[in-house]
């Protein structure tokens, strides 16, 4: 089986074929993926108007080139995968039109895929992880942990109940000056700087329910920062380190609590994922890790091409869905918001409305 993924919902347009084979593992035959960043940067963050212009403009050309990267025509494909959602409505509507374009003309069955689904179903691409696992989700617009037990079958356990992880990112970096996307920026300057200098609080440490909480934490950054302003060359370092420090320490023990949960209510979990750009942090990776021994679970972390924004996790949760015969009608719907458990109850300020998943 094979299906082309497409995706527009935040700042990457991407196109991408992946198939999966007789005894159910996957391969990627073409990733393509643009980013924006370059468009956004002088913003400080992503102009919705701009990403849905920009999608327009190079769309086409990606998927012509995902179908020549992977050496087949449109007549090969077994269907056409697309996030319809949650996130920018405007980058949203010009996915999933091309989308059921493609699938009129090619009489090719649609799959309207959630975009939240498609990070949570990376691992089994990469991995062949079987249900069921916890995913801890750690983006620009969304923090959450997840109980991911089959295909469509997701229990939020834990969620932010304000910022999101990456937004606390790049917040942090926008106060001290550093460039936009913040996280890489702040996990740089971490590496030069001492963790201890700066007494930061860890938000619902201990808690028994694996929630998070970001925003004391980014404000006790501003408040520590501007005690000591105006800001000398070390500083920014120190004050990176400390964030990066607490993030950790506050991260792990939700995570605990998260794995705590899922034993209590499901089982022993297959394994502790780890999705979204926050992922590709070292000092994230590497405190998981140890965890995940202390644990007894095995930490999958997706290569940081996969943890980001792609179209190969959308072809992929396609072929999940396209092989269980979940398809959608080309009347299907753009969704700005589509949480992934339709039961958990919403989280105030959870993650930017509209926001990057
Ligand atoms: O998954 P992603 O590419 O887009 C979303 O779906 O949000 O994640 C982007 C977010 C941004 O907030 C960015 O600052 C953060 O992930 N990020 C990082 C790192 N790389 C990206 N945060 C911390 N450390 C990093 N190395
Ligand atoms: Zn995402």
């Amino acid at each position: 089986m094979r299906v082309l993924g497409i995706e527009t919902t935040c700042d990457e347009t991407a196109a991408a074929i992946v198939l999966r084979r007789g005894d159910g593992s996957g391969a990627i035959l073409a990733n393509e993926v643009r980013s924006q960043i370059n468009e956004h940067v002088a913003f400080g963050g992503v102009v919705p108007e701009i990403a849905a212009r920009a999608h327009v403009e190079v769309l086409d050309t990606l998927i012509e080139r995902a179908l020549a990267t992977a050496t087949i025509g449109l007549d090969r494909i077994d269907g056409i995968a697309v996030s319809a959602g949650p996130g920018l409505i405007g980058g949203v509507l010009v996915g999933l039109t091309a989308a059921k374009a493609l699938a009129l003309v090619t009489g090719k069955p649609l799959i309207a895929v959630n975009h939240l689904e498609a990070h949570a179903l990376t691992p089994r691409l990469t991995d062949g992880i079987a249900f069921p696992y916890l995913l801890l989700l750690v983006s620009g617009g969304h923090t959450q942990l997840v109980a991911v037990e089959g295909v469509g079958q997701y229990r939020r356990i834990g969620t932010t109940i304000d910022d999101a992880l990456g937004e606390a990112f790049d917040k942090v970096a926008k106060m001290l000056g550093l460039p936009y996307p913040g996280g890489p920026e702040v996990e740089a300057a971490a590496e030069r700087g001492n963790p201890e200098r700066f007494d930061l609080p860890r938000p619902l440490l201990g808690r028994a329910e694996p929630d998070f909480s970001l925003s004391g934490l980014k404000t006790a950054v501003r408040q520590q920062a501007e005690a000591i302003a105006p800001l000398q060359p070390g500083d920014i370092p120190d004050l990176c380190a400390s964030f990066q420090a607490a993030v950790v320490d506050m991260l792990v023990d939700r995570v605990r609590a998260g794995i705590r949960k899922f034993r209590a209510d499901i089982g022993q979990p297959n394994a502790l994922v780890v999705a979204g750009g926050v992922a590709a942090n070292r000092a994230i990776r590497r405190a998981l890790q140890r965890f995940s021994l202390e644990a007894g679970v095995k930490l999958v972390a997706p290569p940081p091409e996969l943890c980001t924004d792609n179209g190969a996790m959308v072809a992929w949760a396609g072929i999940e869905r396209l092989s269980l015969g979940l398809v959608d009608d080309l009347e299907s719907p753009a969704r700005a918001r589509w949480p992934l458990d339709g039961r958990a109850v919403p989280a105030l300020g959870a993650g930017r409305l509209g926001a990057k998943a």
